[in-house]
């Protein structure tokens, strides 16, 4: 076997040096933690289902001009994507009231929100990803005002897309997480979507019942977290056999 050399390793995925300069190999682990990893599991298939997954909303988002660092999957685990300097942020677009912003608000889960909020975390483990403001932001760097705006501009696209998308297969999009990277074109560079969309990174409820079809299965000892991630595959017509 041809040995590659790793860029990356996260919780999740590992990226490896991709076949041309520019590129990289993102591979999706089964691993699952949560709670800043104090919890762990290794979910069989999960990265089957979530290369999948997120192969099929990259596609869908370059197709109505959001563009990300997709460019083709190359086997089950793995997919074929654009290097780019990560911008140390998580920014999660809020719909529906639930998680972290229940807890810190008071609000109660399943509430909906007066409107959609968008929220930065600064990427930390050692701090936990704490909640920043455009202020920190700019204050430190990790990104430049004309940049937040982009990246805000981005997510509420792609929150309207996805709303859209999920609800036309009977899912409730509640919330979600997504990362940007920087691509750089001489002296310029753009803010191009990165990382995975994937039942990991979303809160997706069945409309009728308002079931849990995502990573909160497995944060809450709920169950049948593969089952949910695969129902949400078979919803959106992907994976038509599944592992
Ligand atoms: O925990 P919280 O309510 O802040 O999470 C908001 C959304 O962001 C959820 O969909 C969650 O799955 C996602 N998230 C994530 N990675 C993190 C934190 C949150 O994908 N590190």
């Amino acid at each position: 076997t041809t040995r590659r050399k790793k860029i990356y390793e996260g919780k999740a995925k590992i990226l490896y040096e991709g076949p041309e300069p520019g590129t990289l190999i993102q591979y999706f682990k089964d691993d699952a933690t949560a709670f800043n990893a104090q919890k762990k599991a290794v979910l069989e298939g999960k990265g089957v289902i979530n290369n999948r997954i997120s192969e099929y909303i990259m596609t869908r988002l370059n197709s109505i001009g959001v563009q990300n660092h997709f460019i083709r999957r190359l086997n089950l685990r793995e997919q074929l994507i654009k290097e780019v300097e990560i911008v140390p942020l998580e920014v999660v677009v809020r719909n529906i009231a639930a998680g972290s912003i229940a807890t810190r608000l008071g609000l109660t889960e399943g509430q909906p929100l007066p409107r959609s909020i968008i929220e930065f975390y600064y990427k930390d483990d050692k701090l936990g990803d704490p909640m920043v403001s455009e202020e920190h932001i700019t204050a430190f760097n990790w990104a430049a005002t004309q940049e937040i705006d982009d990246m805000m501009a981005m997510a509420l696209r792609v929150n309207d897309y996805l709303s859209g998308l999920f609800s036309g297969v009977g899912i409730t999009l509640v919330d979600f997480k997504i990362e940007f990277g920087r691509v750089y074109e001489g002296d310029f560079s753009r803010i191009i979507l990165a990382d995975e969309i994937s039942p990991d990174s979303c809160r997706l409820w069945d409309a009728a019942t308002n079931e849990k079809l995502d990573k909160d299965r497995f944060r809450r000892d709920l169950g049948n977290v593969i089952e949910s991630y695969t129902e949400v595959a078979r919803r959106l017509g992907i994976m038509k056999e599944m592992p």
